[in-house]
């Protein structure tokens, strides 16, 4: 399996902010990467259907063979936490809980922040993934809707993103934390508008950065790794919706090596 490549899913484009991140980490791997930017965004929809769509997709990246899987989407890992690892014979990363491992790990208070989807809050995976953290950690969620329009929208500064930021992390500040989890994939481009707005006191920790840290583990302790004598590799870029409409915007989100995209097929036709 060590040449086949990394399967990372998403329900569009956020996830490629999880993707750069394996690609600077992991640099000798292959990535196919799969968007169901059709069906986005998850965010607003029931946790069922998230669950239900996002199987659908991590289906078809095993049928092309990848080697492990990173659930790169928040709203999709909260989902399907429990169940995603039993379903799959490769490896199974998800976001959630390399984030609060890594939020342990800097929180001094204890008091420790999570900002995500509406889908994501409202599944209590961030709270849950912290259920066997000591009693004097208190965990904190708060949605921020707004902020994956603005991140698709290419506005990750300004006003409205400052305005929209002190709202949403002014229960956050009141409580005080010392520590914020960036609990969906659009948030790490959000990155100076947040600390602008919380100060250096408090540490952002990205879900991104934790997962590709989590997937290198992984695969060390597999040895899986893809050979460093092997060619440089090729990515893939798979999209449920218009591939040319997908590589301008996942661009921004990755880089320049966002270079074979293609089209995937899932759900009933039409959907
Ligand atoms: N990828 C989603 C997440 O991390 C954000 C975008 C969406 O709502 O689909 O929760």
């Amino acid at each position: 399996m060590t040449d086949n490549p990394i399967g990372i899913f998403d329900s569009g484009f956020g996830g490629l902010t999880v993707a750069r991140e394996v690609l600077d980490q992991l640099p000798h791997e292959a990535v196919l990467y799969m968007g169901d930017t059709a069906r986005a965004p998850y965010g607003p929809r029931p946790i069922a259907e998230v669950r239900q769509y996002a199987l659908e997709c991590l289906d078809r990246l095993v049928e092309h063979g990848v080697k492990a899987l990173v659930i790169a989407c928040n709203s999709a890992s909260a989902a399907m936490l429990a169940d995603a690892r039993e379903r799959y014979d490769v490896p199974v990363i998800e976001v959630i809980r390399p984030a609060v491992r890594r939020a342990m790990a800097v929180t001094h208070t204890g008091r420790v922040g999570v900002i995500s989807t509406v889908a994501t809050h409202q599944s209590r995976a961030y709270i849950d993934a912290f259920a066997a953290a000591p009693p004097y950690v208190q965990v904190f969620s708060q949605p921020c809707p707004r902020f994956v329009e603005f991140v698709e929208a290419g506005i990750t500064s300004g006003p409205e993103v400052i305005a929209a930021a002190r709202e949403y992390l002014a229960p956050l500040q009141d409580a005080d934390i010392d520590a914020l989890i960036l609990g969906c994939t659009h948030y790490p481009l959000l990155t100076q508008a947040l600390s602008y707005v919380l100060g250096d006191q408090v540490n952002l920790v990205s879900s991104a950065a934790a997962t590709a840290a989590e997937l290198f583990r992984v695969l060390t302790d597999a040895d899986d790794l893809r050979s460093m004598d092997l060619p440089a590799p090729t990515h893939q870029f798979l999209t449920t919706g218009d591939p040319h409409g997908f590589t301008p915007l996942a661009r921004r989100f990755l880089g320049p090596e966002v270079e074979h995209v293609g089209r995937a097929y899932v759900g009933r036709p039409g959907e």
